[in-house]
Parts: C-alpha cells; sequence; structure tokens
C-alpha cells in the first residue's frame, strides 16, 4: 500500500500528496489546526508560505508571552466561534446550559487505508483506486465535545474528500447549530470567484466575479441544492479554461446547504461549504454522534477545463453506482411534450411502433398514467394505473416493448401527494406541515413527510411494485415543488432538524432502492435541473438538467452543467418547434446537435411525422450510436462560452478522434468566417475531417485554427469530426 499521507511529528504537519495535488496542515503550538497549503504536488514543505504574524491591538491571545499566535490571524482548518477568530465559523454548539462557548485542539489522529463509507449518505465509494484516510480529533475538554475531521486522498484524483463529525463526549445533551463540510482559510491573491445562479427552465447560469472584502454567501434553503444556487464554488486568478489554477468546492449532498467566501481586513480568503447552518441544527445526547456530507475539494493547474475532467473523472469512478458507469445509456423517446397528460394505451403502443422503427432504445411514458392524471391538480400519491387510458394496464405494454426489443420506462413523482385523493383521506397526517398552519401548495401539490418510516415504506412499496409487476426498466423520478412548512406531524425532534432528516429519508429510500434493482436506471429530474447534486449522481447516473429544450438556452444551461457534471449524466432531449417553453424556432440539425452532446433523448410526436423528418431522425439516431463511446466516454472541453458572446462550441475528445460543435447563434455580416482553435490533438498526427475529408495537422487545428463558413441565418451549428491518421 502506498502512502499518500503523512505525520511529522517533528514539524507537527500532515501532508496528504500525490502525483496531482498536496494538501498541508500543521498544528500550532500544540493546540491549533491550521491550514498551510492545497495546490499542485509539491515534493517537501519548509514552511516557506507561513505568514509572519505580527502583534496586533485587538487580536486575543491564548499566550501573552507570545501574543503574535492570534486566532484573529491563524488560518485554521475548521474555525470555531467566541475565541478570537472573528470571522465566519464552521461549528457552532450549544450546551444544555445554553452556553455556545466551545474550545476545540487538536488532540490525536489516526490514519485508515481506504475511504470513509457514511452508512445514511451519499459518499466518494471506495473502489480499485488506492486511497487513504486522515481523521484529526480536536477536543474541547471542558464541553467535552470531540470534532473529528475527516481527509481522503484517492491515488490519481486532484480531488481531496473532507467532512467533519461532532461527538458527545459528556452526560448533557447538546445541540449542534453549525457543522461546515470544509473551511479553507488562504490569501486573498486577487483571486475571482465562480458560481452558479438559475431558476426553473434557466439552470447553471455563470457567475464570476470580483471578491470584495466581507462575506458573500449562497445556498439553498428550499429543502433541495436548487437551482438557485447550486452547491459549487471555485477560486481562480487568471485562469482560462485552459491554463491557470482553478481551486473548486462541492458537497455531496441534496438538500439545504451554504457556501461562503470571506475576505477579512487582513486579505485573508476564508471559503467554506457545508449544511445551510440558518435551517439546520441537530440535538446530541450523550455519546451520540453526528455526521456532516462529504465536500469534494479540487484542484487543476489546466484551468477550468481541468477542473472540470477532474470531477467528471472523480464523479464516474466514485460517485456514480458501479452497475451504470460504463454501460450504454438508452436513447429515449419520451411522451411528455408529445401529448402532456393526455396519453393512452393506443398512443403509447404506435409509439412503441414508431420508436422501435427509428431506432430508439427505450419508450418513456411520462406524467399522466395513474389516478385523474388529467392536469397537475390532482392524483399524486394514488399511484394506480388510470384504466380508462389504459385499459389492460401498463404491463402489455411494457412486453409489447420487450418484444420490439426496446426497453421501457415511466413516471413517477414519489415524494408528492395531491389533495383530493384517497393518500390523503387515509393518511392526513402523511403531510409535510407545521402543527399551526396550513402548508403552502406548490403546483398544487403538498411534499409527504419522509422522516416518517410508514412514508419512506410507502414509497419504497410503490416503486418496487411498479418494477415487478410492470416490468419496468427505467424510472423518471421527479420532485416538482420545493418546501415550505418543513415540519412532521408526528415526529417529536425540533423543526430546525427537520430539513436534513427529511433528506436522510429520502436517502434510505434511494439507498433501498438502487440495492434491490440495480439494474433499473433511475433517472432524476426536479422540473429539470432542480435538485441536481453530486448526492444525487450516486443513485441516479443521469438527470433530465432542464425542462427548457430551447436551442438556444440550452446551450448556456449544458455549458454551466459541465462545470461539475459529466455528459453521461446530463440527458438532453430533442423536442419540437416553436419550442413549448420560449416559442422560438431553431433548426432540426442544431437541436439534434445540442442533444448530442449530452445522454440523448427525444421528446416530441415522432408517430405524426413526415417521412422526411422520420428519416432525419433515423439518421440522426444512427449517428449518434455511432458517436455515443467518444460523447459518453471521451474527454469534454468547453472551447467557447455562450456566456460571452454570439457562439458556443464544445468538444468530444479520445485518442482516435475528436468531435466539435459549433454554435453560432445571430448571424452578423461582418464576420467573414468563424475560426476555432481544437485543443488536446495530438501534435505529431495527421487528422482527416469526416464531412470535407481534408487533412490537417494537429498542430495546425491547434495553434492556427480551423477557419468555417460564417453560413446566413441564426441559429446554425458547424460538426468537425476528425480522425486521426495512421502514421
Ligand atoms: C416536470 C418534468 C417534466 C415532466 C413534468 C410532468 O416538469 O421536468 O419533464 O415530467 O414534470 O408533470
Amino acid at each position: 500500500m502506498q502512502k499518500f499521507i503523512r505525520f511529522n511529528s517533528e514539524n507537527n504537519t500532515f501532508t496528504l500528496s500525490n502525483n496531482h495535488i498536496t494538501y498541508i496542515m500543521e498544528i500550532v503550538e500544540h493546540t491549533y489546526l491550521v491550514h498551510r497549503y492545497w495546490g499542485k504536488q509539491i515534493t517537501d514543505y519548509h514552511f516557506s508560505n507561513r505568514p509572519l504574524l505580527k502583534k496586533k491591538t485587538f487580536a486575543a491571545t491564548p499566550n501573552n508571552e507570545k501574543p503574535e499566535i492570534s486566532p484573529e490571524f491563524l488560518p485554521f482548518e475548521f474555525p470555531f466561534p467566541h475565541q478570537g477568530d472573528y470571522r465566519n465559523s464552521a461549528v457552532q454548539i450549544l450546551q444544555e446550559n445554553t452556553n455556545e462557548i466551545t474550545r476545540f485542539c487538536y488532540n490525536s489522529h489516526e490514519i485508515q487505508n481506504d475511504a470513509i463509507e457514511l452508512t445514511d449518505l451519499p459518499h466518494a465509494r471506495n473502489t480499485d483506486e488506492q486511497a487513504q484516510t486522515l481523521i484529526i480529533y480536536l477536543y474541547d475538554q471542558i464541553s467535552e465535545i470531540e470534532l473529528a475531521l475527516y481527509y481522503t486522498i484517492f491515488e490519481n484524483s486532484s480531488v481531496i474528500v473532507r467532512s467533519s463529525r461532532v461527538k458527545n463526549i459528556g452526560a448533557q445533551s447538546i445541540k449542534v447549530t453549525k457543522l461546515l463540510s470544509a473551511s479553507i482559510d488562504t490569501r486573498y491573491d486577487q483571486q475571482l470567484s465562480t458560481t452558479f445562479y438559475g431558476t426553473h427552465q434557466k439552470e447553471f447560469q455563470l457567475n464570476r466575479s470580483q471578491i470584495q472584502h466581507g462575506l458573500f454567501k449562497i445556498g439553498s434553503s428550499r429543502g433541495a441544492s436548487s437551482p438557485q444556487y447550486p452547491p459549487f464554488v471555485a477560486l481562480s486568478k487568471d485562469a482560462s479554461e485552459f491554463q491557470g489554477e482553478v481551486h473548486a468546492m462541492t458537497l455531496i449532498y441534496s438538500g439545504n446547504h451554504e457556501i461562503a467566501l470571506e475576505r477579512d481586513q487582513y486579505n485573508h480568503l476564508r471559503i467554506q461549504i457545508g449544511l445551510n447552518s440558518e435551517t439546520f441544527s441537530w440535538r446530541l445526547e450523550a455519546g451520540e454522534m453526528f455526521y456532516s456530507p462529504q465536500a469534494l475539494l479540487s484542484y487543476s493547474d489546466q484551468g477550468f477545463n481541468g477542473s472540470s475532467q477532474s470531477f467528471h473523472q472523480f464523479f464516474t469512478d466514485h460517485l456514480i453506482h458501479p452497475t451504470w458507469k460504463s454501460k450504454d445509456r438508452p436513447i429515449l423517446i419520451n411522451s411528455w411534450e408529445m401529448t402532456y397528460y393526455d396519453v393512452n394505451e393506443q398512443l403509447i403502443r404506435k409509439l412503441i411502433d414508431t420508436a422501435s422503427d427509428l431506432g430508439f432504445e427505450t419508450v418513456v411514458l411520462d406524467d399522466g398514467w395513474f389516478g385523474q392524471r388529467n392536469s397537475s391538480k390532482t392524483s399524486l400519491g394514488d399511484w394506480h394505473v388510470d384504466t380508462e387510458k389504459f385499459p389492460t394496464g401498463i404491463k402489455p405494454l411494457v412486453d409489447y416493448a420487450k418484444q420490439k426489443n426496446i426497453g421501457f420506462g415511466i413516471w413517477f413523482e414519489p415524494e408528492m401527494i395531491s389533495p383530493n385523493t384517497e393518500l390523503i383521506q387515509k393518511h392526513p397526517d402523511w403531510i409535510m406541515k407545521s402543527k399551526n398552519y396550513e402548508p403552502l401548495l406548490g403546483r398544487s401539490q403538498y411534499i409527504l413527510d419522509l422522516t416518517n418510516l410508514e412514508v419512506q415504506e410507502f414509497i419504497i412499496r410503490t416503486l418496487s411494485k411498479a418494477i415487478t409487476e410492470f416490468g419496468v426498466n427505467y424510472i423518471k423520478w421527479d420532485m416538482n415543488r420545493h418546501m415550505t412548512d418543513p415540519f412532521s406531524q408526528i415526529q417529536t425532534f425540533d423543526s430546525s432538524e427537520y430539513s436534513h432528516r427529511y433528506i436522510l429519508g429520502f436517502y434510505r429510500i434511494l439507498n433501498e432502492l438502487t440495492n434491490i434493482y440495480p439494474n433499473v436506471l433511475f433517472e432524476n429530474c426536479s422540473s429539470g435541473g432542480g435538485r441536481l447534486d453530486p448526492g444525487m449522481l450516486f443513485y441516479f447516473p443521469q438527470t433530465w438538467i432542464s425542462d427548457n429544450t430551447d436551442g438556444l438556452d440550452r446551450q448556456q444551461i449544458q455549458y454551466g452543467a459541465s462545470y461539475l457534471f459529466p455528459i453521461s449524466s446530463i440527458t438532453g432531449h430533442v423536442s419540437d418547434v416553436p419550442n413549448h417553453q420560449t416559442n422560438r424556432v431553431v433548426s432540426f440539425k442544431t437541436r439534434a446537435a445540442l442533444a448530442s452532446s449530452t445522454n440523448m433523448g427525444y421528446e416530441m410526436a415522432i408517430i405524426q411525422m413526415t417521412k422526411k423528418e422520420k428519416e432525419s431522425i433515423r439518421n440522426h439516431l444512427k449517428e449518434y450510436k455511432q458517436e455515443r463511446a467518444i460523447i459518453m466516454k471521451g474527454t469534454f472541453y468547453r472551447l467557447h462560452s455562450p456566456f460571452d458572446g454570439n457562439t458556443c462550441a464544445w468538444m468530444f475528445s479520445n485518442e482516435e478522434q475528436a468531435i466539435i460543435y459549433v454554435f453560432r447563434n445571430v448571424y452578423q455580416v461582418y464576420d467573414l468566417s468563424l475560426l476555432i482553435k481544437i485543443p488536446a490533438l495530438d501534435s505529431q498526427s495527421l487528422y482527416q475531417e469526416q464531412a470535407t475529408k481534408q487533412v490537417y495537422s494537429g498542430s495546425e487545428l491547434t495553434n492556427c485554427g480551423l477557419a468555417l463558413e460564417n453560413a446566413k441565418g441564426d441559429f446554425i451549428v458547424q460538426k468537425i469530426h476528425l480522425k486521426k491518421l495512421e502514421q
């Protein structure tokens, strides 16, 4: 077993290092655990960057002889309040006598030879890749609280996994009111911050800005990770997509989170991620423990593409379920934008016929098949087949699809309940609501109380039944509203524990279902990307990232999502025009190219197409199947940002070939031609472009670039497909 973690007892430093990344901490004065370095691999450390501290008025000190050792300046690994740090803390604990003061000092540490598997939270999975975990125990002997900090490093990943755990060693109960997963103090060096904001139909909007003095905080209090500010933050100074250092953080968690950046009065920069402390608390009785979710800290010296590629690799290797890691995902035809709620047996039979004829691999029956579901107002929870629409049920359709050699999937929104359902009449106490208030509706529905074991069992039973009785091999799991009134009618814990307990209940259901049915493909959806985060990836190999299928808006949404998520995990559908969300008309070629840049499918009335239209679809599917391996498993590069002008371009490549899509939106008469520089080619090899059969050297395509025609018209796409020629 190789060693990636070392403790040097002579200078009290911890070093985590592999060929890509190094992370260093020091125990100062045998007490404080401080941060020294997170970045490119270094061979040896002799405190070259340790700040020369000075005594300062107002700076408190534990040792009057050394006033320069003040918590006010120390770069803490896990800052706590009321002890002179005066910045945003990472942990806060209320003790029984309402005392909030704690003082955590280094106590001991241990090193384990693998990654940590959390039983009730998604986590970085152990695989064949060697890993080590450092656990540092901080202890407050007055309050008798132990704080354990976990750091895992894998052999080949430029990612450090961090998390924390509080243990109540004393006899009195305590209340954890804040526990982040990671906190890092570094020098402010004119870094920019990159985060995302977004909304329904406009997810993953890039937000790159200067960091001012003070506290910048984003997060979610929506009960889901949410598109508002997904759990991602990066720091970069002069990085481009290809060059420069990028430090990025994300969280393996699907509920309320927070990200804080604090640039302080001495120009130190604190960067933090974890559970949202405004919507969280957790009571611990004597001997009990609480684990935070895991944060992922990635470092790249190859710009933002490098940062994304290391997340893509890490998610594929350590989050996505091993069954689905490298399995081809079926090309779907989904019924939603075809007829919305108006589905029936005859229609779906026709859909199966057309789908199998054109080369689709799975038919998905979306919303509308159960209860009396003719609008969003009813029937969630009454998961019995609507026999008016499907007189012989769903199973004959699944069997019919099987005969035609294609799969069958079905839509569920398992966490929800509509008013006027049998379920609500039977179990009014299953609704999420506080004692004194009528809960708010969202999309005409309430949320089920997933902290209730009976509710969890109901959902597991309902989905198991659909999987076994219908025989479906795909489930689209939707969540079309976010939380309000987050409380249970039957539980007695504090309401501020609720949001996290909901997520634990949710994860328990997903654990059960994905363990019992590892071969069923679960697709995540929350009106698109309303709950997309690394935690969801642990259970859902793919996500419908936006309800917006428009040929322009999708460029930004897919571009943004690729900062974190591997292409295999992002689904994209070709839909009809005028687009149902924007009314915009964009050519089939452009819409197809956008969907082809993801885990591809369709959602349109293919049964009503002309012969010519069907032929185009058949050809598109054929082409995608030929290219699926490189799109799903190749390396993804962003080439030109749609947040930055009129074009968007990206590329998929492996050793032998590269596929580049260039989207040029509005035609400008003064652009004589477009020029695109193509990175990551072998400079010693020749490449042939497949449409024109022209041959170019790799070095000229990278350095001179390739000139493309600036064709008239808006929203056009050009595809460049390069194949390396044998030497
Ligand atoms: C959400 C999803 C859609 C569709 C509808 C069904 O909006 O994002 O894809 O499934 O629900 O009601």
